[in-house]
């Protein structure tokens, strides 16, 4: 283990081995480095190369890590993958992503991502721009429950913008366990109830303090432009909003089906489709989900560009 308390274990990494298909000479982009799981699996696979980002600094001294061991063959980029075409200028074979926080992030309590322990209301995966704090303290009620609703899917999420308006009045919500705390009087956990009420809300403010759904979109649209003939888009996500994301931008941009009449064959439109082979939605296997249970959200997709 290197950079972190708990290791990161990479979620369907055989899938999404098998989906991106490293080949010697080839180039691809780890979109999503966290602790270098797919990255290093992908080096070892083939003789190619890997281009990886994170917009986490946190991540470099892992970084330095894989340097050592595949020299040449391995780059890392810091930034968001929302300006894909600004970190990668070259054309490439593949790229992964593997959407949303590490157990690293997640697991480091000062970075305020989870109410496990107390700490700063923060959850800046860059570690700049506005925290949770700052959205929680200075929004005005209605955005913030829009942000709770859109983000969350949380059904009370007037009453809880509500109460933390009521709140801030007082003094300004600073740490994970206060806003916690607030959440709870609105959403009250029963006793059996698998996953705490206030998780929605703070996996809303996460996407909010990270602009995640448009950096989702971003990329997908930028590493698409990317990809050569042939090359393959594949990825990991974790919630309805952002498979929504995926498996929209997967529909639109592959090659469509059209049911003309009853009695003629089917007819395939090819006129300005991307993909010539877009996947269903595969889940991780049973045995994946008893050894790691943060995979049991996940769903990949991928894509061959035509
Ligand atoms: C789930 S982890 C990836 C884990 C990795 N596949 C592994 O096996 O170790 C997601 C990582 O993506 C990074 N990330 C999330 N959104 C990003 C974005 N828009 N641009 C660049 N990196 C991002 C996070 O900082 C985090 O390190």
């Amino acid at each position: 283990m290197s950079i972190c308390h708990q290791k990161h274990f990479p979620v369907m990494l055989a899938e999404v081995l098998q989906a991106l298909c490293p080949k010697d000479g080839e180039t691809y982009v780890d979109a999503t480095f966290g602790n270098g799981g797919y990255t290093e699996a992908i080096l070892q696979k083939a003789n190619c190369r890997v281009i990886a980002l994170d917009r986490d600094a946190t991540v470099l001294p892992r970084v330095e890590e894989i340097k050592q061991l595949y020299g040449h063959r391995f780059d890392f980029r810091l930034g968001r993958f929302g300006d894909f075409d600004k970190l990668v200028g070259e054309n490439i074979n593949g790229a992964v992503f593997d959407i949303g926080v590490s157990s690293m992030q997640l697991d480091q309590a000062k970075r305020g991502f989870s109410f496990a322990k107390d700490a700063p209301l923060d959850m800046r995966m860059s570690q700049e721009g506005q925290t949770a704090a700052d959205l929680v303290n200075t929004l005005p009620e209605e955005e913030l429950a829009d942000i709770l609703f859109n983000f969350g899917e949380e059904k009370k999420s007037r009453q809880i913008a509500h109460k933390i308006a009521e709140a801030r009045k007082t003094k300004p919500i600073t740490s994970t366990l206060e806003l916690a705390h607030i959440i709870h009087q609105v959403v009250k956990r029963s006793f059996d109830q698998a996953i705490d009420p206030a998780t929605r809300s703070f996996q809303a403010l996460r996407i909010a303090v990270n602009d995640e759904l448009n950096e989702l979109q971003k990329g997908l649209e930028k590493a698409a432009d990317k990809l050569i003939s042939g090359g393959r888009l594949v990825v990991v996500d974790f919630h309805s909003l952002e498979d929504r994301i995926v498996k929209t931008f997967f529909k639109n941009n592959s090659e469509k089906t059209i049911h003309v009449s009853r009695y003629r064959p089917q007819q395939t439109s090819t006129s300005d489709a991307v993909f010539g082979f877009a996947s269903k939605a595969i889940v991780p296997s049973a045995q994946e989900i008893g050894l790691n249970n943060r995979s049991r959200s996940a769903k990949m997709r991928y894509a061959i560009k035509k």
